[in-house]
């Protein structure tokens, strides 16, 4: 996990802002609106008053393990935490949760993770927290009063949660990516340099066989790491993705797709059963996320296909398990994959075939989640079948607010 370890690294993580527009969806759901906000009025000043003690409280029970002693000396100027940690709890009751509060509570989420700090440990954080304030309550607030104000104590801090958690998402996955991102764009230059001085060697007339053999192992093997470096690229587009749903149709992105595929058949003369049912051909997604889910399960069932005997077959129909959803079944001919295995095939890096790249199945299982939607695999007797749930036109409404950054 990256340390901020210079000032300006840190001011940079600071100065970024919280997604306000989703934060505000929460805080409807939460039913945090000025109305219930104004219940804590009357006890804002003494709430306020236990802002030392409640950081001391803090202090003190992360002081008790090995892990978070460190974490806590690690602040940048002495005492700095627990003034932090005051000015958040007095925050907490004045604020009225405005722009400064929020942007201040998701700064701090991206700097735990910045910091290294266990998610758990905040997740524990706010467990105290919880306890402390609703101890403070029942001290403070008479009981006709008490329930009302117990559960918008427990909805502030249920607000602040999720914002800690929505920090915690976007920065872990930002750190992921970048990575991901910063491997292949490293591998790109040296990649060619490789390939076209293997491809030199190749094309080099003499007598030497063994040098022409090994420039092919050393050609084929660099067009491999080029189709991975392209298929992490593709993948971390699609992850970072915000999907738009729109009505799409299946039949036509399928044409399109085998279109694209057409090079890849096992024959000139090969057509796939195009089977899909004409009332059901509409499906609620983002055409950025269908077109590689398609790509990739077809390229998967060509490659697979039985060269002397290919068939695919592709039909659709409305879910019986899963009302709202259209359930699309690809099936080929050919040996059929090993039940064992079948999980392994959509994680990254696994492939069963010698120049494979391992990121096929993964960036269909990707595209298909990231529509809410699903694909999976299953043995048949005479070769594999791919199903693929999509969402129906007026199925149950997405919620943007859960899409990733
Ligand atoms: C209820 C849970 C927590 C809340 C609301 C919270 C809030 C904050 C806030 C508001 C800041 C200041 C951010 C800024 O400088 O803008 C901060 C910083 C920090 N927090 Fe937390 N925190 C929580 C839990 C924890 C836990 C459990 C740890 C470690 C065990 C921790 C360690 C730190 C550290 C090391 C800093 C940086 C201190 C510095 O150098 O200024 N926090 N936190």
């Amino acid at each position: 996990m990256p340390q901020p370890n210079s000032e300006s690294e840190r001011t940079r993580l600071l100065e970024s802002t919280a997604p306000l527009e989703r934060m505000a969806y929460f805080r409807s759901e939460l039913e945090l609106q000025d109305e219930s906000m104004a219940v804590l009025a009357p006890y804002r000043e003494t709430f306020v008053k236990y802002a030392e003690d409640y950081a001391d409280h803090l202090y003190a029970k992360f002081d008790r393990f090995a892990q978070t002693q460190l974490m806590l000396h690690m602040e940048s100027s002495p005492g700095r935490l627990r003034r932090s940690w005051e000015y958040w709890f007095r925050a907490l009751w004045t604020s009225g949760l405005d722009e400064r509060f929020i942007n201040m509570v998701w700064r701090s989420g991206v700097l735990h993770v910045a910091l290294g700090i266990d998610q758990r440990f905040i997740d524990l954080a706010y467990g105290y927290t919880r306890r402390y304030c609703r101890d403070m309550a029942e001290r403070e607030v008479p009981i006709p009063e008490l329930r009302k104000v117990l559960r918008t104590v427990d909805a502030l801090l249920d607000f602040c949660m999720l914002l800690a958690t929505d920090a915690f998402i976007s920065s872990t996955q930002r750190c992921d990516t970048e990575v991901m991102m910063g491997v292949a764009h490293q591998l790109r230059n040296p990649l060619t340099v490789i390939g076209g001085n293997a491809m030199r060697i190749r094309r080099t007339k003499g007598p030497c066989t063994d040098a022409q053999e090994h420039s092919e192992a050393i050609f084929e093997e660099a067009v491999r790491l080029e189709r991975l470096v392209k298929a992490v690229g593709t993948y971390v587009d699609i992850l970072n993705l915000k999907p738009e749903f729109e009505i799409c149709s299946v039949p036509q992105l399928m044409s399109e797709t085998l279109q694209i595929l057409r090079p890849e058949y096992p024959s000139p003369d090969f057509e796939p059963e195009l089977a899909l049912e004409e009332n059901n051909a509409l499906v609620r997604g983002d055409e950025r996320c269908l077109r590689p889910l398609f790509l990739q399960t077809l390229r998967n069932c060509l490659e697979a296909v039985d060269k002397a005997n290919p068939r695919l077959r592709i039909t659709s129909r409305p879910s019986t398990a899963t009302p709202g959803f259209l359930q699309i079944e690809i099936e080929n001919s050919g040996p059929s994959p090993d039940p064992d295995m079948i999980e392994a095939l959509f994680e990254p890096f696994y492939s069963t075939r010698p120049l494979g790249t391992g990121f096929g199945l993964p960036i269909a299982r990707l595209a298909a989640k990231k529509c809410m939607g699903s694909v999976t695999l299953r043995a048949t007797p005479h070769g594999g079948c791919y199903t693929i749930l999509l969402a129906l036109p007026g199925a149950a409404g997405e919620s943007v607010f859960f899409a990733g950054e």
